[in-house]
């Protein structure tokens, strides 16, 4: 009796697709037809980017993420998930780690975005980029922007003071203990599991121990 309610609904089903197959196929409108184009409004926004003045002119709901990868072509940063859930898009705006797919581009008219390519250059690396060279702290490298522009805000925030859930006590100062980073870090995703050495990197920068 089962069997015969799924063939009957199979064949319901197929009837079903075949005919939406025909009517998608009907054509709407004359084929000379050109089709309507609605404008796209734009919006014009000046922001710095790695010290530089630039200016862009988007549609509002372009991602910071893909303002720096499409519109400026740095492409230092990656997409990883798109939806704040692995930290690859990391970037630091006014001093804060963000992650660029979660913001839009028009949020930050006036703001100085800091990229990867704005840390150091291959001659001058900066002493996150060189410790993470150092450590090994990278496998295939595609989280390793994100991880080192997280890890750079991450000493500072513990410089300046700023709580997290691993203190137990948060009026203390915060210290770079290896518990404190990984705590901090925990919004930075490996797929290869570079974890330790990432820690090993970072303890290194701020003269602790991972
Ligand atoms: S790409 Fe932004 S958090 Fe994953
Ligand atoms: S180094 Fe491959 S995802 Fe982190």
């Amino acid at each position: 009796m089962a069997s015969e309610t799924f063939q009957l609904s199979r064949r319901e089903m197929l009837v079903t697709s075949a005919t939406t197959a025909a009517v998608s196929a009907i054509p709407s409108e004359p084929a000379d037809a050109a089709p309507a184009v609605k404008a796209v409004p734009t919006y014009k926004l000046a922001i710095t980017v790695n010290g530089k003045p630039r200016a862009l002119t988007l549609d509002p709901r372009t991602t910071l993420l893909d303002a720096l990868r499409e519109h400026l072509h740095l492409t230092g940063t990656k997409k990883g998930c798109d939806h704040g859930q692995c930290g690859a898009c990391t970037v630091i705006v006014n001093g804060e780690r963000i992650n660029a797919c979660l913001s839009l581009a028009v949020q930050h008219d006036g703001d100085a975005v800091t990229t990867i390519e704005g840390l150091g250059t291959p001659e001058r690396l900066h002493p996150m980029q060189a410790a993470f060279v150092k450590h090994d702290g990278y496998q295939c490298g595609y989280c390793t922007p994100g991880q080192i522009c997280s890890a750079v805000s991450v000493l500072e925030e513990i410089k300046r003071g700023i709580p997290s859930h691993a203190q137990a006590n948060l009026l203390a100062a915060p210290q770079p203990t290896g518990a404190e980073m990984r705590e901090r870090m925990s919004g930075n995703i490996c797929r290869c599991g570079a974890y330790s050495n990432i820690a090993e990197a970072m303890a290194d920068v701020a003269g602790a121990s991972a």
